[in-house]
This record gives C-alpha cells, sequence and structure tokens, in this order.
C-alpha cells in the first residue's frame, strides 16, 4: 500500500536514513526530547503510570529519551512509524534490552490502527512537517489520547542544516535555487501551536529548546550535508563545482562554530492538551 500511497512525503528518504539515522542527524532530536522531557512543565506527567505514543518514532527516538529518565517501563509504550526500516532499528533495541511493556509497529499516523481515548502521553517529535497531512495526523493523535491527555509536538525552529546547506549553495553558485525543508512554514512562530489548536485540542503551550552539536555529532550532520541526501542542492552543476562542496560545508560549520561552539539547533515545543470530558 505504502508503494502507491506514501505517507510520508519522503518514504525513500526516510528508508534510506533509517540505519545511520542518530549518527546524521548528530543525535538533534534526541538531544530536544530528553532535554525537555527532564524539564517537563508542572501540568505534564510523565511516569510509571505514563501510557505513551511514540508517533512517527524514527528509530524509537522519543523512546529512548523516556527510559534513560524513567530508568524503568512506564505501563505501556507503543512506537510507531510508517518506515519499516525505523520500527526494525527500534525492535532490535527492545529484545536486547528485553523491554516488556514497549511494542513497535509501522503505521501510518494518518490512520492510527489504534483505539479511542488511549494514552495520556503522545510525543511527536520533530516529525509533523513530513507528514503529508499534518493536520488530519493530529485530528487522529487527539483521537487515540485519553480525556486529559498531553501530545507533545516538536518541529524545527532553526534548522540549522538547511542554513549551513544555504550557505555553501551560496558561496559555490549564488544563483542555486535554495535547499529548503519540507513545510518550512513550520519554523514560523506560532504555527505549530495554532495547528495543535485547530486540530481540537483544547490548550496548546508553545516553549523552544535548545541544543547545541558538538564534536563527533558534528562529524554525523557534515556527512549528512555532504552525502547523497543533500544531491538536490547541488543539481545541475558542473563536476567542479560539486567538488567544492565538502569545503563549502565546512566552512559554513566553521562560521557557526565560531558563533555558537557549535552547531546550535532550535525546536518549538509544543505542549497540547485534550480537553477533560
Ligand atoms: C525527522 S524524522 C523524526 C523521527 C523521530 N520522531 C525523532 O525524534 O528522531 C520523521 C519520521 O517521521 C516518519 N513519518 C513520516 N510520515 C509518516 C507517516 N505518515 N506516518 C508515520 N510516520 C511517518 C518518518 O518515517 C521518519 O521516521
Amino acid at each position: 500500500m505504502m508503494a502507491h500511497h506514501p505517507s510520508s512525503s519522503f518514504p525513500e528518504y526516510f528508508r534510506k536514513l533509517s540505519t545511520a539515522y542518530s549518527r546524521q542527524t548528530g543525535d538533534s532530536t534526541f538531544n530536544l526530547i530528553y532535554s525537555f522531557l527532564q524539564h517537563l512543565p508542572a501540568d505534564v506527567t510523565l511516569n510509571e503510570q505514563s501510557i505513551i505514543h511514540d508517533n512517527a518514532a524514527g528509530p524509537g527516538t522519543a523512546t529512548i529519551a523516556a527510559m534513560s529518565i524513567l530508568k524503568q517501563e512506564p505501563a505501556k509504550i507503543v512506537v510507531t512509524d510508517c518506515t519499516p526500516g525505523m520500527i526494525d532499528n527500534i525492535q532490535s533495541k527492545i529484545d536486547q534490552e528485553q523491554w516488556r511493556n514497549i511494542t513497535a509497529s509501522v503505521m501510518d499516523s494518518h490512520e492510527l490502527a489504534l483505539p479511542d481515548n488511549t494514552f495520556t502521553l503522545t510525543i511527536c517529535n520533530i516529525s509533523t512537517s513530513t507528514f503529508k497531512d499534518p493536520l488530519k495526523c493530529m485530528q487522529e493523535t487527539l483521537r487515540t489520547l485519553r480525556p486529559g491527555g498531553v501530545c507533545i509536538n516538536s518541529q524545527w525552529k532553526r534548522f540549522t542544516v538547511k542554513d549551513i546547506i544555504q550557505k555553501a549553495q551560496t558561496s559555490i553558485r549564488p544563483d542555486s535555487r535554495l535547499f529548503n525543508m519540507p513545510r518550512a512554514e513550520f519554523l514560523d512562530d506560532g504555527v505549530l501551536r495554532d495547528m495543535m489548536l485547530e486540530a481540537g485540542f483544547d490548550k496548546a503551550d508553545q516553549y523552544v529548546e535548545t541544543t547545541i552539536i558538538t564534536d563527533e555529532a558534528i562529524e554525523g550532520l557534515r556527512e549528512f550535508m555532504c552525502g547523497n541526501f543533500t544531491t538536490s542542492a547541488r543539481s545541475g552543476w558542473t563536476e567542479e563545482e560539486v567538488a567544492k562542496w565538502p569545503a563549502a560545508i565546512d566552512a559554513a560549520i566553521e562560521e557557526e562554530k565560531a558563533n555558537y561552539d557549535g552547531i546550535k539547533m532550535e525546536a518549538w515545543m509544543v505542549v497540547a492538551r485534550k480537553a477533560d470530558c
């Protein structure tokens, strides 16, 4: 079914990325959710009783963050993603750790095969802009949350990978069609929060989380930016221009490091609550 109606805008992209995901993201998505879960707003509960959905989970990024904090399994975590390679990844971790309350399945966030009013907490970490229909996915999330349940939905605020790639493009070919992320409107203040309200959530508060990527993690991000995932940024270029790419990426990374001692990434963290009754 996925081959005919891919639910992600980039099924092939995520299939290829699944094996090297945490390295090539510089662990940025993990750092953001791990940090946010450690200082949750007072009205959000993450504890042993939590019944959690890690929605469009990638390789279970938020699940691993939650487990690092809880140090024991909560009542339940359901991990879903539409990319089988991502689910294989977290399933190996579940098997290795012998987790009993955590399950992983390939599932489309537009049509969750999950019952109504089930979860106390859904986490959708840095995935919304990759959905074909983000509003529909959040309506599904709302349906599956318990009354009073919470969805933490995060999206890039400063997606520095895009900025570095654009700088490298412009330095080699100032006329380049600039590389962009899908649904870049989510970078803007309030767009994600407003969509949660439009989806039917009762309340939605917006926070900002920051991570600075350093050392070896920068190498992972560099591999991503220099590799095949970004070939569209160099489309139509001569061999000579393409050969300049790694040095141009390095120069843009150095500029970022000079300003922030690393690569600074920021995310909007929206905490949306389903009405209580
Ligand atoms: C940028 S990654 C984020 C993954 C993870 N939440 C994290 O924090 O690292 C986006 C993920 O969304 C998944 N995805 C995209 N569209 C989807 C859909 N319609 N249903 C389920 N998963 C989807 C992709 O397969 C990919 O794993």
